[in-house]
């Protein structure tokens, strides 16, 4: 989309199938999953893509650090820590909250890629990045920062892509979708999608479930999102009824984990063997669940859930997942 070349981090196409198992608890629809959980890159997930093109333009800018930010347990954190080891870079996480007493899920994970931890309290969506960035300039190092969630437009470029690669496969396998389910937090999945989608003639209906109801900066994520998409190709901007947005599934708050999200993980968990997150799939799941339940889409009707991973994430909330 913008001419970066990609650098090769994933195993793609990520595989596409039906949940029959759980399709017999909702006979009125067929059940689709893009299993974006198995993009690889230390256990997968929807950053894969995203770091495709992030760690592309670092390599162009000359870069030898990568720098970002997120939760604990950030899923964007553990798989740039990652990226920054094939790459044979340094890597530095801005992490919210304090130094814990021990170190679980994505956390550990980032330690043991070799990432550079620094925790900085309230602040979890890299406020203070260019301040480290420049601290590390001077010290002689290219840092290259990566927003948070890497939800620029470059990283946006990953599921761009990623919408033409599933357009080949639902003609491949003769199937159309005509919901697409997925967790939207930071919106550089949603924008790449949304410009995605027009490129390539994907027609489905985009569900994304909103994860975390914190506007940073008082900017909501369909502004983000739109404002992603006003930087993209001119021919995709097309935002015909709005940005899409399934709200009301997130009133608990970021990272809590409620009745809701439990039954989602244990239902897929069981029905099929796919293990999903407590923070960002299972609140997704959920949604997808809550609305199939009650009917609100025409019977019939295709519905594909988009697995975006998050599998550390469980480890580090098992307390609370049983
Ligand atoms: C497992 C998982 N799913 C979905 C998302 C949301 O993607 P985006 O930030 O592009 O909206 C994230 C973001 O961190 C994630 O870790």
């Amino acid at each position: 989309m913008n001419g970066i070349k990609k650098f090769n981090l994933g195993f793609l196409p990520t595989p596409l199938h039906e949940l029959k198992n759980l399709g017999k608890e909702y006979p009125s629809y067929r059940i689709l999953i893009k299993r974006d959980d198995m993009t690889g890159l230390a256990t997968g997930g929807n950053k894969t893509r995203k770091l495709e093109y992030l760690v592309g333009h670092a390599i162009e800018q000359g870069a030898d650090t990568l720098i970002t930010a997120g939760a604990q347990q950030s899923n964007h954190c553990r798989q740039t820590a990652a990226a920054a080891a094939i790459a044979g870079m340094e890597c530095h996480l801005m992490l919210g909250g304090e130094k814990p007493r021990e170190y679980n899920g994505n956390l550990m994970l980032s330690m043991l890629l070799g990432a550079k931890i620094h925790y900085r309290g309230e602040s979890r969506k890299g406020e203070d990045l260019e301040l480290l960035a420049q601290s590390l300039s001077e010290k002689g190092k290219k840092p290259y920062v990566i927003p948070y969630g890497g939800s620029n437009i470059t990283g946006a470029t990953g599921y761009f892509e990623a919408a033409g690669e599933l357009k080949e496969q639902l003609d491949q396998k003769g199937l159309k979708a005509d919901y697409i389910f997925f967790a939207s937090s930071s919106g550089g999945m949603q924008a790449g999608l949304m410009m995605g989608m027009v490129r390539y003639k994907l027609h489905a209906r985009l569900m994304p479930v909103r994860i975390d109801k914190e506007e940073p900066g008082g900017r909501s994520l369909r502004e983000i999102v739109r404002s992603l998409i006003e930087q993209g190709p001119e021919d995709c901007r097309e935002i015909k009824d709005g940005v899409p947005m399934v709200e009301g599934y997130d009133h608990a708050g970021y990272g809590v984990v409620t009745a809701q999200e439990k039954r989602a993980l244990k239902t897929l968990a069981r029905t099929e063997g796919i293990i999903l997150d407590p923070v960002y799939t299972g609140r997704a799941f959920y949604g997808m669940m809550d609305l199939l339940e009650k009917q609100k889409l025409p019977k019939g009707s295709t519905v594909l859930f988009w697995h975006t991973g998050g599998l550390p994430a469980n480890f580090s909330y098992a307390g609370e997942i049983l």
